[in-house]
């Protein structure tokens, strides 16, 4: 059997912890979630982050519309497959598998409310999306709501700060890789990004900058500043992207039309041709999957930590509870246990000599 990739491995652990109620905010178990290692995408309102999304997957999915469409965590997870056609499942309908992209929007959008009624207010509960296709790379990235400065059409005011406070819970942890999204047509000094990621990142090591709408800036001005880290230094080299536009979008230009476009544009460019092999979407992609799985590879040991000290908590609450107990509280605990010992199991297959991401 092949072995399952680091990546792929921490998205089980990352499912594990949703269903067991182990996400941001307030718990009371030894939380897991904390610990592991996540791409987590922040950005002031239509910087671009859906369409930066929505290229390195190179699909269409994700509900757009006016006012705070996202709200709640989508923890977006690729996986590649040699071949085969490319489907979607979400972790709340199991059996289902969507091959029509547009169903898979629709169901965000469904969920969405589901938690949240008609409301219109944002909710902490994570929902969780598998996408299986031979244009992705191996990858886990978490979208959140936009960072905003007003309500709009009936949602609370307190929505500003409940989304800065949701933002916030992700983006403190040590163990996030914040991709922040700023547009090219605003100054970087205002960005709603940048500013967020100084303050919790003020030496930029977890922090990967990416310009959108390089090609909405002024004529006879460019990015060249940014993106070759004057503007604002970061540890890792900041990416420049092209989305497609909202007219781009109104007519439907397909994904992999918008890539190839964007792919011509940088080499084409008198500004960024000279940096053309390190920007576009798929090279982000590209990028974000290598440093995850090498963050992830340099927390094993951590995790392992964690998981063992959650093995002997169980164990003992199990002993105390007594075998006989064996009702409900004991039986889900009896299930995390097996579960962590699993994940230990797997993670220690990958320390001794097994090549991380060997099933590619
Ligand atoms: P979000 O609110 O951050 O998720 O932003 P969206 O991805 O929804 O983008 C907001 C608007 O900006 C949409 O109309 C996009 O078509 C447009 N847009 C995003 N990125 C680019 C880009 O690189 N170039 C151009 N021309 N338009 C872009
Ligand atoms: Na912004
Ligand atoms: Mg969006």
């Amino acid at each position: 059997m092949a072995m399952e990739s680091l990546i792929g491995l921490v998205n089980r652990i990352q499912r594990a912890c949703t269903v067991l109620g182990d996400y941001g905010g307030d718990n009371a178990l030894p939380t897991l979630w904390e610990h592991l290692p996540s791409i987590v995408v922040v950005g002031g309102q239509s910087s671009g982050k859906s369409s930066v999304l929505e290229s390195i997957v190179g699909r269409d999915f994700l509900p757009r519309g006016s006012g705070i469409v996202t709200r709640r965590p989508l923890v977006l997870q690729l996986h590649r497959i040699e071949e085969g056609t490319e489907y979607a499942e979400f972790l709340h309908l199991p059996r289902k598998k969507f091959v029509d992209f547009s169903l898979v929007r629709k169901e965000i959008q469904d969920e969405t409310d589901r938690i949240t009624g008609r409301s219109k207010q944002i909710s902490p509960v994570p929902i969780h999306l598998s996408i299986y296709s031979p244009n992705v790379v191996n990858l886990t990235l978490i979208d959140l709501p936009g960072l905003t400065k007003v309500a709009v059409d009936g949602q609370p005011d307190s929505i500003v700060a409940d989304i800065e406070n949701m933002v916030q819970t992700y983006v403190e942890k040590q163990n996030s890789i914040i991709l922040a999204i700023s547009p090219a047509n605003q100054d970087i000094a205002t960005s709603d990004a940048m500013k967020l990621a100084r303050e919790v990142d003020p030496t930029g090591e977890r922090t990967w900058g990416v310009l959108t709408k390089l090609d909405l800036m002024d004529k006879g001005t460019n990015a060249v500043d940014v993106l070759e880290g004057r503007a604002y230094r970061l540890q890792q080299p900041w990416i420049g992207v092209v989305n497609r536009s909202q007219a781009d979008i109104n007519k439907n230009v397909d994904m992999i039309a918008a890539r190839r476009r964007e792919r011509e544009y940088f080499s084409n460019s008198l500004d960024y041709g000279h940096l053309a092999n390190r920007m576009g979407s798929e090279y982000l992609g590209k990028m974000l999957s290598k440093h995850l799985e090498a963050v992830i590879k340099a927390r094993i040991p951590s995790i392992l930590a964690l998981i063992n000290k959650t093995i002997d908590e169980l164990e003992e609450e199990m002993n105390q509870l007594g075998r006989a107990l064996a009702v409900d509280p004991g039986a889900q605990l009896y299930t995390i246990l097996e579960l962590c010992r699993s994940f230990d199991h797997i993670f220690k297959s990958h320390l001794d000599g097994g090549r991380p991401g060997g099933e590619r």
